[in-house]
């Protein structure tokens, strides 16, 4: 198994280019196979997650052509089955874009149901609520979504909660629907918004994507085109918060900035400089940064996908910070990681109570999930010592050149293959 090596205690100082969002790259792919004629992606992220759902179209019979490192040419017209296999949906369960990228096009779908994600229990039945008024006709038989239908009819679609996949999904069937959807309530991340600008260039006419309604004039046929992915706002908010934790000075470039608002203001508030420009920011953390309270919401709120991340530069702020998880139950697990290496750390059901430490020490950790991954990586590059982070794979799943691109700012990170035989630990600075 892969980990990486790490020796922490440098600050992180230069700049990065963010590669294109994953959570948006994932829909869109899904997405691209709804016309016979070929669509060209390009900032598409290479990473794991991507790799995978590109063999489930091959699989599913279209045509996929990587024209460059983040380009690819797909063609939807040769698709030969509308069924799934449980194998790639266990490898990502965003593989359940499927579902509705299938019944809008084919007005068929055989999508085995998305396993357990240790983040928390993921249900899916808004996705099917939804689908389900547009006429799919969806139910679960023997561990698998089926649907089937002669005709998907527009509806006006409630959302209980707000979800962003039960959000896409529908938006993605309903497009293709007779007649017009609402759907009230959905979710409003710069994804859903790519997604729905994606489908508009395929000849789809949703509007208010963004906002908390959308509305779909389906349509009965879609057509080629040229899109480009937007810049993860993860990937970018994850290098903020490595900056900040580290006392460093780091320029995150190729982002949109207006997506980034909740962790800047946040950042901000507890002592980091800010830099703003049209497509990039710089974080600067001068000094010791100092408590907040974090409370996860659906955007434009604190991401929950951002959470572990900021977590880690609240264990190292002066003062106690109280972090709320909202939207998935399970997302603590870094903590119990955090505290090995010295955080200060009481988690009581969905709140963290942070109480902030002056440094952390370099210890052996393992990556719970992809998001507390990378927040584990970045409290190593703070700590004073040598770590090593293991279960990097998960990591993959998500961030591009991960460890190149953090070598590049000055960390001394390193990928290995097997845990050295006598690991010195190290005293740095
Ligand atoms: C997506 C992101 C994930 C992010 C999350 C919230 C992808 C591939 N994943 O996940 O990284 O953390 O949005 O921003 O884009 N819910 C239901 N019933 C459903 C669906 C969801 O109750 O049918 C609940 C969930 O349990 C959760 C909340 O709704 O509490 C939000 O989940 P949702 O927005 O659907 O997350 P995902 O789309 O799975």
């Amino acid at each position: 198994m892969e980990q990486y090596l790490i020796r922490g205690g440098v600050p992180l100082v230069g700049e990065t280019d963010i590669s294109g969002m994953k959570n948006a790259a994932l829909p869109i792919l899904a997405a691209s196979i709804m016309t016979d004629e070929w669509v060209t992606l390009d900032n598409l992220p290479d990473v794991d997650d991507v790799r995978v759902l590109l063999e489930t179209l091959r699989y599913l019979g279209a045509r996929v052509e990587k024209t460059g490192r983040h380009s690819v040419k797909i063609c939807g017209s040769t698709i030969t089955t509308c069924k799934v296999e449980y194998e790639y949906i266990k490898k990502i369960r965003a593989s359940y874009y499927l579902l509705g990228a299938l019944l809008g096009k084919y007005k068929n779908a055989a999508v085995p149901l998305p396993g357990g994600c240790n983040i928390g229990s993921r249900p899916i039945d808004l996705h099917l609520k939804g689908l389900n008024a547009i006429g799919a006709n969806v139910g679960i038989r023997y561990g698998t979504i089926v649907g089937k239908c002669d005709q998907l009819t527009g509806a006006h679609i409630f959302m209980d909660t707000v979800s962003v996949g039960a959000t896409i999904n529908i938006m993605m069937a309903a497009s293709r629907a007779d007649g017009r959807t609402i759907i009230e309530n959905a979710a409003k991340e710069p994804h859903v918004v790519d997604v729905a600008n994606f489908l508009n260039s395929m000849g789809a006419e949703i509007r208010g994507a963004g906002t908390d309604v959308i509305r779909i004039r389906g349509v009965k046929n879609f057509h080629g085109c040229n899109y480009t992915i937007v810049p993860d706002m993860i990937e970018a908010g994850t290098f903020m918060c490595a900056a900040a934790a580290t006392k460093g000075d780091v320029m995150v470039r190729n982002i949109i900035p207006k997506h980034m608002e909740a962790v800047t203001a946040k950042l901000y508030e507890i002592g980091c400089e800010i830099e703003e420009f049209d497509d990039a920011i710089r974080v600067v953390a001068p000094r010791r940064l100092t408590r907040t309270h974090i409370k996860t919401n659906p955007y434009p709120g604190f991401p929950t996908d951002m959470q572990p991340q900021m977590g880690v530069v609240l264990a190292l702020a002066s003062g106690t910070s109280v972090v709320t998880e909202s939207i998935f139950e399970n997302r603590f697990k870094y903590t119990d990681e955090l505290t090995r290496m010295g955080a200060q750390i009481k988690v009581e059901g969905t709140t963290a109570i942070i109480d902030g430490v002056e440094g952390l020490m370099g210890a052996e950790v393992s990556s719970p999930d992809l998001r507390a991954g990378a927040a584990l990586v970045i409290a190593a590059l703070a700590a004073e010592g040598t770590s090593i982070v293991d279960d990097i794979s998960f990591i993959e799943r998500g961030y591009e050149d991960f460890e190149q691109k953090l070598a590049l700012l000055g960390a001394d990170i390193h990928r290995i293959t097997q845990r050295p035989d006598r690991l010195r630990m190290t005293k740095i600075g």
